[in-house]
């Protein structure tokens, strides 16, 4: 179905919303959105009336020729109207807008109504993942009523395409962003992302949900690399991004939606480890976990209580290092010395599988306690990101790995190390993707060096979650598609 926003139109087309709805072709939802509840309407009451008046009048016997739907927000009064669309089957949404907060989403569903054919609609603002959950529960606490719930803004965005598992009646798409009108500040997505990277219309309310944990989640690939998966494979699962400020708001929320498994990043990859119930030897040597999934067990007093737990293992060493290696032409890292720029939960999945594959590291980190830590772990060098050291790395620079967040968005010109000047023999690997061209990888390729960015680790480990959370090979078929689609 559709929605007319008449608050977007132009004010000459105003005369023609009577005749949408045949237009369309498909069921239509009249709305005239005001600006307090985040719409654009600019006139008085007495006008947006008028407005709808116009749209619902003329009803004809063709349902078709008619709005399907009206929405009318809960303090508008216009009672000869309401009763006028009820008489003809046009359904009332009744809204209500929170732009603010969550507030009392139950109370807000139970009593939204006015008369019980009306479909409820409740849109608030999360500002936290736990707001989330309060979203998730108190849809659960209302499972008779006919609703439409949903949370705008990014921690929102999780709530549009679990519409079925909210029991929600609809979720909402929006066409591009025009100038003058960002929709998509609203948290909300195109029908073209809601429909095939989401598969929105394959989801149903049993099914599996995973996802990606982490803050910031903006320029992640993951959905977008595992929905894919999912739809070769048909698979009935969906991942979704849970951007979390708090490490309990995602296991709380993983509780209430039955959350499958999750890929973990920045920042939880080390405060997520004590968590776990069991560690792969991965997580145990690099001390970061990015993997997680559920391990369901019974009690022991046969009460029948479900217990769940989490287990972790760390896909980005595999991945690191199968990239790497893949690049280069080898089969281990013998006799090479690398410098690593970075000493964060990157960092130590990178350092663990060049100690295991037997090369030797100068780790460089802006605060230099943090690279003496790592470096001590395996005897390596280590320094600060200064000129001191810049002797030593010209012996440790057969590869140099950037493992840190600078030239990430929103600060893409960032380079972490610019004092070094690259002397073109230097392999160059920088694990950010997302730009795939970091000024420092640029800068490296200017020089002559060989260059490498991390959408080819990214993938690997991914490949390694996938066979982690369902036990199966990843299709390497899908892989130059995601390739060609997601780095042109
Ligand atoms: P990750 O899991 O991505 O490694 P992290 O554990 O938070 O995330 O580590 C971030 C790394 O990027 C750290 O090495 C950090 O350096 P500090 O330990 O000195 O904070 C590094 N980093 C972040 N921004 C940086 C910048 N602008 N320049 C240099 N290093 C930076």
């Amino acid at each position: 179905m559709a929605e007319l926003r008449v608050d977007c139109l132009d004010p000459d087309e105003h005369f023609f919303i009577r005749q949408f709805p045949e237009q369309a072709g498909i069921p239509v939802i009249l709305t005239i959105r005001r600006i307090m509840d985040g719409g654009y309407f600019e006139g008085g009451e007495g006008a947006r009336v008028t407005l709808l008046s116009r749209g619902l009048a003329f009803a004809e016997a063709d349902k078709r020729h008619n709005f399907a739907y009206v929405d009318l927000e809960e303090d508008l009064e216009v009672p000869g109207l309401e009763e006028a669309v009820r008489t003809f089957g046009t359904r009332i949404i009744r809204s209500s807008h929170n732009l603010e907060n969550v507030g009392d989403i139950t109370g807000k569903i139970k009593n939204l109504r006015r008369i019980g054919d009306e479909i409820a609609k409740v849109v608030v603002m999360p500002q936290t993942l736990g707001d989330v959950l309060a979203i998730y529960r108190a849809a659960r606490e209302s499972p008779s009523i006919e609703k439409i719930i949903l949370g705008m803004g990014e921690f929102g965005a999780n709530t549009r395409i679990l519409a079925e598992h909210l029991g929600s009646f609809l979720s909402y798409a929006s066409a591009e962003e025009e100038p003058g009108i960002p929709l998509g500040a609203m948290g909300q997505m195109t029908p073209q992302e809601m429909v095939e990277q989401y598969r929105f219309r394959e989801i149903s309310a049993t099914t599996n949900i995973y996802g990606v944990l982490g803050f910031p989640l903006k320029t992640s690939y993951s959905p977008q690399i595992f929905n894919s998966v999912f739809n070769r494979e048909k698979i009935d699962a969906v991942y979704v991004p849970f951007p979390a400020h708090s490490l309990d708001y995602f296991l709380e929320l993983a509780e209430e939606l039955n959350i499958m498994g999750a890929s973990v990043t920045v920042p939880y990859k080390e405060e997520i480890v004590p968590r776990l119930r069991h560690i792969s030897e991965s997580v145990r040597i690099a001390g970061a976990c990015n993997t997680i999934k559920v391990v369901t067990s019974e009690d022991d007093f046969s009460e029948g209580n479900i217990y769940r737990d989490w287990n972790g293992t760390n896909t980005d060493t595999l991945g690191f290092s199968e990239s790497l290696l893949h690049f280069i032409k080898k089969k281990n890292f013998r006799s090479l010395k690398f410098t690593i720029l970075g000493a964060g939960g990157a960092a130590r999945a990178v350092v663990s599988e060049i100690f295991r594959l037997k090369g030797k590291c100068l780790i460089l980190n802006r605060n230099p306690v943090r690279a003496r830590e790592l470096a001590l772990k395996y005897g390596y060098k280590w320094g600060g990101l200064d000129s001191h050291v810049l002797d030593t790395m010209e012996r440790y620079s057969d590869i140099i790995i950037q493992t840190t967040s600078a030239g990430t968005f929103p600060h893409t010109d960032d380079d972490p190390f610019e004092l070094y000047h690259f002397n073109g023999h230097e392999t160059v690997m920088d694990i950010i993707y997302n730009p795939p061209m970091t000024a420092f990888l640029k800068r490296a390729q200017t020089a002559g060096c060989n260059i490498l960015n991390g959408f080819d680790m990214l993938v690997r480990q991914a490949k390694y979650q996938y066979q982690y959370f369902f036990g199966r090979d990843f299709p390497e078929q899908l892989i130059s598609h995601l390739a060609k689609t997601l780095q042109g």
